[in-house]
C-alpha cells in the first residue's frame, strides 16, 4: 500500500466499514483469535456511557472498557489535557530528569492515599506495577539487611497481570500454564476466598471466611515466617470473577503480617479510583497495606499508566539510607509519560469535581438490589456485590468451563450491552457516571441473554 492508497487516521476512525483494514497481523491479546477474526466486534467510538460499533450501534459500557474508564467514555477535560501535554512536552525522559506534571500527579495520588502511603513510583500498566512492588519489597528487605526475606506468597484464583512475576505470584492456573517452565522460584499460594456454600447471594462482604486467611500461616509454618518479604493479594479479586473480601479477613491479614514482618501488597489496579465507592479499596475496608499497585483508572483508561505506592519507612528505607548514587535499579523509558502524567491530573479533577466516589457510594444500594434481581434466572449460582461492581456466577454447561459465560456475553453485545467473561461468571463494574435507567437496562439485557443462552 502506498501513501496515497493508505487510509488515514480519520477514515480508520470514522469509516471502518468503508476502508476496513485486514485483521489478520494484528495478534489480539486475552483473545480467542481465529473465533473473533470470523466474527468481528468492532468498536468505532466512545462517549459517556457508550461505544458505538462498525455497525453503528450504541453499545452500553456496564464493565468501564475493561475496569478503567470510571468517568465515562471520551471526557472533554481529560482529552483536552492529553492534547495540551502532547503539543507542549511530547516526551521527557524519566531518569535522571523530571517535569512538573509527573511531580504533581504524584503528589496528588500520595494525598489521597490512606495512611503514610505517602511515596509514588509511575509504570505504564498494572502488570508493571505488580513486578515493581515485588522489586522494591526485596530492595526494602536488602536495604534493611534482611536480605534472606525473599519469598513472596500471593493467593489463589489471584490476577496480578502477565509479567513474569505477576503470574508467579497470581494464582490462575490458565495463565501459567504455557509457561510453568520459568516461573518465578520462592512463590507459594494461600488459600482464596470463594466459598458458596457458605457465602452464596452474599450482599457486601461475606460473613463468612475471615478465617481463611489463617491459610497464611501454613505458608509460614512451613518456610518460615522470617524468610517472605512480601504477600500480595487483591482487596476484591476482580479478573477471576469478582471474590469479595469477607467482614475481618483483610483486617486478619494486615495483622499475620505485621506479627512476621511481612509486606503487605494491596493490588488495587481494579479497586482503585472509587470502584468499591471509595479512593481505593484500602479505605473501602480500613486496613492499610504497605504498598498499593494501581493502574487503569489513574487516567480513566485514556494514556496507559500505572504506579505503586510505597510507605514512608519503605521510600525512606531504600532511598534515604542508600549509599550516594542511584537508590533502586529500576525503571521505564515512559514512568510518569507527560501525557499520562496530564491526563492522570484531568482524571483525578473530574473525579473530584463531579463527586464520582461518592456517587458510586450512593448508588450501590440500587445497584445492590438491581444485580440481586438476577438470583432466580436460570442456572444462576450466585451473586454478589459491592460499591459499583457486581458479578453473577452460573453453572458450567456439560463440563465445559466457561461455555456458558461466553455465550451470555456474545448474547449481551448481541443486544446492546458490554459485559465481561470470566469463566462461568459475569462481571459487571459500569462507569461510576452510570444512572438508574442504564443499570435497569444492563439488568434487563443481562436476563434476556441469560434465557436465551439456557
Ligand atoms: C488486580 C490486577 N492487577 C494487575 C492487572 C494487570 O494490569 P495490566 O493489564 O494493565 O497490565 C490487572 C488487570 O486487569 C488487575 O486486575
Amino acid at each position: 500500500m502506498t501513501t496515497a492508497t493508505r487510509p488515514s487516521l480519520g477514515d480508520l476512525l470514522h469509516a471502518p466499514l468503508e476502508a476496513p483494514p485486514s485483521l489478520e497481523p494484528l495478534w489480539m491479546p486475552f483473545t480467542n483469535n481465529r473465533a473473533f477474526k470470523k466474527a468481528p466486534r468492532i468498536l468505532v467510538s466512545a462517549k459517556d456511557m457508550h461505544y458505538t460499533d462498525a455497525d453503528g450501534r450504541l453499545v452500553l459500557d456496564a464493565v468501564a472498557g475493561l475496569w478503567c474508564v470510571n468517568a465515562g467514555h471520551c471526557r472533554a477535560p481529560i482529552s483536552d489535557a492529553i492534547a495540551q501535554a502532547a503539543r507542549t512536552l511530547d516526551y521527557a525522559p524519566p531518569f535522571q530528569m523530571g517535569h512538573a506534571l509527573s511531580f504533581a500527579l504524584a503528589e496528588r495520588v500520595a494525598a489521597m492515599a490512606p495512611g503514610d502511603l505517602d511515596h509514588v513510583f509511575f509504570v505504564n500498566s498494572g502488570s508493571e506495577a505488580v513486578d515493581t512492588a515485588l522489586k522494591i519489597a526485596l530492595a526494602y528487605h536488602q536495604a534493611r539487611g534482611d536480605a534472606k526475606r525473599v519469598r513472596f506468597v500471593g493467593r489463589l484464583r489471584g490476577y496480578h497481570g502477565v509479567g513474569f512475576g505477576g503470574i508467579s505470584v497470581g494464582g490462575i492456573p490458565g495463565n501459567q500454564k504455557q509457561f510453568a517452565a520459568q516461573l518465578l522460584p520462592h512463590v507459594d499460594h494461600f488459600a482464596h476466598t470463594h466459598d458458596l456454600a457458605r457465602n452464596a447471594f452474599s450482599k457486601g462482604q461475606p460473613k463468612h471466611g475471615a478465617e481463611l486467611a489463617d491459610d497464611l500461616l501454613r505458608v509460614i509454618a512451613e518456610r518460615g515466617g522470617d524468610t517472605i518479604a512480601a504477600v500480595i493479594v487483591e482487596p476484591v479479586a476482580g479478573s477471576t470473577g469478582v471474590l469479595i473480601p469477607p467482614v475481618g479477613y483483610l483486617e486478619r491479614l494486615r495483622a499475620i503480617c505485621d506479627a512476621h514482618g511481612i509486606l503487605l501488597i494491596f493490588d488495587e489496579v481494579i479497586t482503585g479510583f472509587g470502584r468499591t465507592g471509595a479512593s481505593f479499596g484500602a479505605t473501602r475496608f480500613n486496613v492499610v497495606p504497605d504498598m498499593m499497585t494501581v493502574a487503569k483508572g489513574i487516567t480513566n483508561g485514556a494514556v496507559p499508566l500505572g504506579a505503586v505506592l510505597a510507605r514512608h519507612a519503605i521510600y525512606d528505607t531504600v532511598v534515604n539510607q542508600a549509599p550516594a548514587g542511584i537508590e533502586l535499579f529500576h525503571g521505564y523509558t515512559y514512568s510518569g509519560h507527560p501525557l499520562a502524567a496530564a491526563a492522570g491530573l484531568a482524571t483525578l479533577d473530574l473525579y473530584e469535581s463531579e463527586g464520582l466516589f461518592e456517587r458510586a457510594a450512593s448508588l450501590a444500594p440500587y445497584w445492590e438490589d438491581a444485580v440481586h434481581s438476577l438470583r432466580a434466572r436460570c442456572h444462576v449460582i450466585d451473586v454478589r456485590n459491592i460499591g459499583l461492581v457486581g458479578a453473577v456466577e452460573f453453572e458450567t454447561r456439560d463440563g465445559k468451563l466457561g461455555a456458558r459465560g461466553y455465550d451470555i456475553f456474545v448474547e449481551c453485545f448481541k443486544r446492546g450491552v458490554l459485559v465481561r467473561q470470566t469463566g462461568d461468571i459475569i462481571a459487571l463494574s459500569p462507569p461510576l457516571i452510570v444512572e438508574k435507567t442504564h443499570i435497569h437496562e444492563i439488568m434487563d439485557v443481562l436476563g434476556a441473554a441469560i434465557d436465551a443462552t439456557a
